[in-house]
């Protein structure tokens, strides 16, 4: 596809509106939150793509807060990209079943919610998803047990990229687990992110364009980038009991900490690929059928990256950004299937 801009004055008030438009797009708390513990609080999203666009909701009885003081409690939350315009409870960690989600020894529920497998190697990088303005690779760590014919693998760790940007998440090698140790580590092009271990502690990117939050003091956060994707991740060790029950035959010397997550997407494009990329294509067709034990779906060699931020894989589709376009795309104003781009001053070359 190749865009041909038509009008540059046109450009520069669609310019002008997507960065008016471009504030927070999670909900905001209306009232003043902590004060009041249990009053129910209002929320809201400032995204003009959302059913809730400035529409204030309220929050259910059982959830009164967006970010409760009790980390274990269920928080309010709101799905400014579901049609239904409705707050729901939700603790703010993955749900491994739930849509988007990537754990275990990676197992994925796909957008299609069917559960699958992946059979990666370890100390490899795969693209998850590869569309043209975001790639996540992770990063997997494994081992092959003696007499076996594949690796054992989990998520060690992720790396964003968007427009000219990149985002590392990781967890830290421990050899025997605690909960009282965080063991996550972050980056934002290139440089170490310092969130303070308290629970609800906060870090945003200069532009606002990314936020990082702690869901519980230590090992789990939520990702937010606008427009873009909201992740929850948690870093959890392979347990004793795991490890007996799977046979996989981890060392007295190494817990294998690795990520649970949880993707929302908001706004992939049709092309949109990937191990669990695709998933959410319109015509994506699963080899793994629903109800099937232990789906495994292949394409070590279309998925695989020779990093964690290089998206040279086979069937990798992530252009770096020209940031003009890539914002035009995230904010939903680019598509050349949408038919929107001859109103605004736009062709589109096939
Ligand atoms: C996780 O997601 C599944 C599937 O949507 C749902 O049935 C289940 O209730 C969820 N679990 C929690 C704890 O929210
Ligand atoms: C952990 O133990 C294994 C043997 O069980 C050994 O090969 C390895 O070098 C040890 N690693 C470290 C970092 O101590």
């Amino acid at each position: 596809m190749e865009f041909a801009f038509v009008s540059v004055r046109r450009l520069m008030l669609i310019m002008t509106f997507v960065l008016m438009s471009a504030s927070l797009e999670t909900p905001v708390d209306a009232g003043t939150a902590s004060s009041a513990k249990a009053k129910r609080q209002q929320v809201t999203c400032n995204s003009r793509r959302s059913e809730c666009f400035l529409k204030p909701v309220t929050c259910p009885v059982e959830c009164p807060q967006v970010k409760p003081e009790d980390p274990m409690a269920k928080a309010c939350y709101l799905d400014c990209y579901s049609p239904k315009c409705e707050a729901v409870c939700r603790k703010r960690k993955p749900n491994c079943s739930g849509t988007g989600a990537a754990c275990y020894d990676p197992r994925f529920v796909g957008g299609d919610n069917i559960v699958f497998y992946f059979h990666g190697r370890s100390n490899k990088h795969y693209a998850l998803v590869s569309d043209t303005d975001l790639q996540v690779n992770a990063r997997f760590i494994g081992l092959r047990p003696v007499g076996t014919a594949r690796d054992f693998t989990w998520i060690q760790a992720l790396g964003l990229l968007f427009g000219s940007h990149t985002f590392t998440l990781e967890a830290t090698r421990a050899e025997t687990w605690s909960d009282e140790i965080d063991h996550l580590r972050f980056s934002y092009d290139g440089t170490s992110i310092t969130l303070p271990e308290t629970h609800n502690s906060e870090w945003n990117s200069p532009r606002n364009e990314i936020k990082l939050e702690r869901t519980v003091s230590k090992n789990s956060v939520t990702l937010l980038i606008q427009e873009t994707l909201e992740l929850f991740v948690s870093v959890v060790p392979i347990t004793e009991e795991d490890n007996t029950i799977h046979g996989y035959g981890i060392p007295r010397n190494d817990s294998f900490a690795h990520l649970e997550v949880q993707f929302r997407f908001f706004g992939l494009s049709p092309r949109v690929d990937g191990v669990l990329g695709r998933t959410y294509r319109a015509d994506f067709a699963n080899p793994a059928k629903p109800g099937v034990e232990m789906a495994v779906v292949g394409g070590e060699d279309k998925y695989r990256t020779s990093s964690l931020l290089l998206s040279d894989c086979a069937s990798c589709v992530f252009t770096p950004g020209d940031k003009v376009v890539s914002l035009l795309r995230q904010y939903g104003m680019l598509s050349c299937s949408s038919g929107v781009e001859d109103g605004i001053g736009m062709i589109c070359r096939k």
